[in-house]
This record gives structure tokens, sequence and C-alpha cells, in this order.
């Protein structure tokens, strides 16, 4: 039987990158990647670095995806990027409401319902980054928070949104740490995440990818992906190296 939802990896490589190391990175997760057997994987570099990476995962099954959208359409908004120029340069995803632009940039639950919708309209997958920090998790809030967050952008658009969308969950406190939640504490989240969503639509809970992010590695990452409603990996410090990713990959199909 066909796994419900595709297991979906990607790899954010925050403000990383050359163009020298990016191809050769590329090149090797090109070569090797489709031994992995892994459903989907995508890579999100940062903005300069969208065409040249398009470009050489030409005619491969790599996705492209990007860091951040903007909010609005193309016009007078000095340094942001609109999501059309996304889809022009061949993305498929991008991510909005990362705990980094959330936390560094001022990003509300408003501002990134809204960076959804954006992306959604202009025919991307969203993924949508949710998670709790060390103070809201010690204080027992951590569904409080990650509920609300998805809350802003069901509100705004609608579970039919979500029929086209991942969730990322993503607790702060393991982000680049080396501190990864437990499988048992990451499924627990991710179920009650998926139970929030089948309130409103069965068949779209269902399906949603609901990925685990926060200092995935090698050697964590099959117990995650073990989880019943863990589909896959939002990695970041492991998506730099290409054995690290690949190892990452190949663990979805052990
Ligand atoms: P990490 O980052 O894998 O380095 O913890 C994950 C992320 O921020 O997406």
């Amino acid at each position: 039987m066909l796994p419900v939802r595709p297991a979906f990896v990607a790899g954010n490589w925050k403000m990383n990158g050359a163009l020298a190391a990016n191809a050769a990175l590329l090149g090797k997760l090109r070569m090797e990647l489709p031994e992995c057997r892994v459903a989907e994987v995508a890579v999100l570099p940062p903005f300069p670095y969208l065409d040249q990476t398009a470009r050489l995962l030409s005619g491969s099954t790599i996705s492209l995806g990007a860091q951040d959208v903007s909010r609005h359409a193309p016009g007078a908004y000095t340094g942001e990027v609109a999501a059309a120029m996304l889809v022009d340069l061949g993305c498929r995803y991008v991510l909005v409401g990362h705990s980094e632009r959330r936390a560094l940039h001022g990003e509300t639950d408003a501002i990134v319902a809204e960076k959804f919708g954006a992306a959604w309209a202009a025919g991307m997958t969203p993924i949508l980054c949710l998670g709790e920090t060390l103070e809201e998790r010690q204080a027992d809030a951590t569904l409080d928070v990650v509920f609300r967050q998805l809350e802003a952008a069901l509100a705004l658009h609608g579970v039919a949104a979500f029929a086209n969308a991942v969730l990322a969950y993503e607790p702060v406190w393991a982000i680049g740490t080396g501190l990864s939640a437990t499988p048992e504490a990451a499924q627990a989240v991710h179920q009650a995440l998926r139970q929030r969503v089948a309130k409103d639509d069965l068949a779209v809970a269902a399906d949603l990818r609901i990925i685990y992010g926060g200092s995935v590695r090698a050697d964590n990452a099959a117990a995650l992906f073990a989880q019943p409603d863990i589909d896959g990996a939002l990695v970041g410090g492991a998506a730099l190296d290409a054995d690290a990713f690949l190892a990452i990959c190949r663990a979805v199909n052990p």
C-alpha cells in the first residue's frame, strides 16, 4: 500500500552559501539522491542563489524553495521579494514564519498568515513554521502557541488552503542547539496539530504533511520519521553538508 503522505525533507540553508560551495553541494545531492528513495526533497537557498540552484537542479527530482516571501504584490517595497518572482525562478515551496523571521524581523502571526496567502495564491506550497520557545514549553504552553500560530492562517484563508501546504513544527529551543525534541514529544504536537485541522476538514488533515525541524541529524532522523504523524524534516545545519543531508534523506526509508 502506498503511504498516505509521501515523506518530505527540506534543506533550509538559512543565510549560508556561495556559488562554488552551492555547486559542489548540489552536484553531490543530484548524483546520490535517486538511490535514497525519498518521496520528495527540496532545497531552500538564499534569494541570490535561487537562479543558480534552479539551473543546477534542472532535470533532477529535487525541488526548489525559498526561505521567505513578501506578503505584498510587486511594487514599491524596497528589499522585498514577491511570490510571483519566486514562481518565475521555479520555486515550488516557500517557508513562512520561520522562528528566526518571527524573532529577528518582527513577523507576527498576522503577517505570517498574509505571507502564507501570498505564496498559496501564487501557486506555491507554503511551509508554515510553528513552534514554542523554551519559556513557553516550560510554562506548558506549547499547544497554545502552535494552535495560535496555525489559527491565524486558518482563519484568514480557510482549511481548503491547507490542501496545498506543509506544516513544520520547529520548537525554537531545538533549532541549531543539538537538542532535538524526543520523537514522542514531537509526535504529540504533530498529532495535536493534525487533530486541530481535522476539526475543520478530515480529508485535508489526513493528507497534510507535518514535518519536524530542530537539530535533525542522521542519528535521530529515523526515530523521528517512525512516528505516525511525522512526515519528514526541515533540516538546517545538516542541510549544508551533502553527506549529512543524504543520510537524513536515507533515514526516511531505512
Ligand atoms: P537546525 O535548523 O536543523 O540547524 O536545528 C532547523 C531550521 O531552523 O529550519
